[in-house]
């Protein structure tokens, strides 16, 4: 078979993107009825857009008008002032995995039992209720409650069927939207009585984007260093809704997280698994990566050479989608036969050499079920240069457990 050239390649390549974009442009507008209409006149949340089916799966309605989040498959984290009192009651439906609320595919419980944290009051702030769901939605997305200050900063979002703007009507479709964290000192100019303890405020000074009547209960929250999705806050109060210089004041989840666990796990609700504070120093329990950053040189049409990352502190087997990271400069990738060699000499083929393939460098993620390997020990890169001319060199490799 006769090798292609590189100029070969790249005509080639020019045909198939032409026909590539094609593809693409006729897909975006075979889709385009159901995306998205393009400019809404009526502003949402207040100030935002329609969140995807999925985007935030633990959202849920509650049908006195509030929003909440599945905090447990059977409990529903809220705020004090959507629910009445602490006791059994079966008088509040919940409709969960739906950003349309008249979708038939949603999902809904009635209450069977409400907690309302009884220290809750205006004057005194905490926010927070838990609702007790007549049988628990199996499988449901959970949102992890922050349990330590670490993410009292930052841009948050928020999301609701609550008004669209002040005075507005309850919205059918879920809205989003991003607010930034305002500082307790500030938000104590819009509102002096602001309880700085338990609340946290978010919005633009120039106001314009804000939740609103109907979005209380709902979570505040942002992604954790890990990139999951931690609830910050309780939807409470605000004076009207996006107005300038009067930010959203949110019950402040990571100063009540300790008397809603608690509770939560009173009324049996298995909380999720919490989350690690923002670190640069230490690594977190999983996600661990080891890296070589070593330069090894791939000989010509040579012998296989090998790139070694000794791996410790990491109980048991490694995962079934254990990543590796490979960047290699090299002037003909196809030339390359690329395996992860584990500890034990077994031998895994991330990428078999091709005749064809004449671009440069191998920068790739490829995952590998490594379910079956011990994590410690010696694991190599074993890269073997098949074809005569073109060289290049391992540049650095990563596994992440
Ligand atoms: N208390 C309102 C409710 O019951 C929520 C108000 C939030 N207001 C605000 N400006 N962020 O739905």
């Amino acid at each position: 078979m006769k090798r292609i050239t590189k100029l070969q390649k790249a005509l080639v390549l020019a045909v198939g993107t032409v026909a590539a974009a094609a593809a693409v442009a006729g897909q975006a507008l075979a889709a385009s009825p159901d995306a998205q209409p393009p400019t809404d006149m009526s502003p949402q949340v207040v100030g935002g857009t329609r969140a995807a089916q999925g985007e935030f799966p633990w959202m849920v309605r509650l049908s006195m008008g509030c929003g909440g989040a599945m905090y447990s498959e059977s409990l529903v984290l809220t705020a004090a002032h959507c629910v009445n009192s602490t006791g059994n009651n079966t008088g509040i439906t919940a409709t969960y995995g739906v950003v349309d609320l008249q979708d038939s595919s949603r999902v809904t419980r009635t209450s069977k039992y409400v907690y309302r944290n009884p220290g809750y009051s205006t004057s005194a702030g905490g926010d927070w209720a838990l609702i007790q769901l007549s049988s628990p939605i199996t499988g449901a997305a959970l949102l992890p409650i922050a349990t330590s200050t670490a993410y009292d900063s930052g841009t948050f979002s928020i999301a609701g069927w609550g008004a669209a703007s002040e005075g507005g009507a309850q919205q059918r479709y879920l809205l989003k939207a991003q607010v930034p964290f305002v500082s307790d000192s500030s938000c104590k100019s819009a509102y002096p009585s602001l309880k700085s303890a338990v609340e946290i405020c978010a919005g633009y000074t120039q106001g314009g984007t804000d939740t609103c009547q109907g979005d209380s209960g709902g979570p505040m929250f942002r992604r954790d260093n890990a990139n999951n999705w931690v609830q910050v806050g309780i939807v409470s109060y605000g004076q009207g809704c996006a107005r300038p210089n009067y930010p959203g004041v949110y019950a402040e989840v990571s100063a009540l997280s300790s008397a809603i666990a608690a509770k939560a796990s009173e009324l049996g609700g298995t909380p999720p698994t919490t989350t690690t504070p923002p670190t640069t120093t230490t690594n977190p329990p999983s996600g661990r990566t080891f890296e070589n950053t070593n330069d090894v040189q791939i000989p010509d049409a040579g012998a296989a050479i090998t790139s070694d990352i000794a791996v410790s502190g990491i109980s048991g087997n490694a995962p079934a989608t254990l990543k590796v990271d490979v960047n290699i400069v090299h002037t003909y990738r196809g030339d390359l036969l690329i395996d992860l060699v584990a500890p034990d000499g077994s031998t895994y083929r991330l990428k078999n050499s091709s005749t064809s393939d004449s671009a440069d460098n191998v920068v790739a993620t490829y995952t590998v079920n490594a379910s079956t390997e011990v994590a410690n020990g010696t694991w190599k890169l074993k890269v073997q240069d098949t074809y005569r001319q073109d060289t290049g060199y391992i540049n650095s490799w990563k596994l992440t457990f």
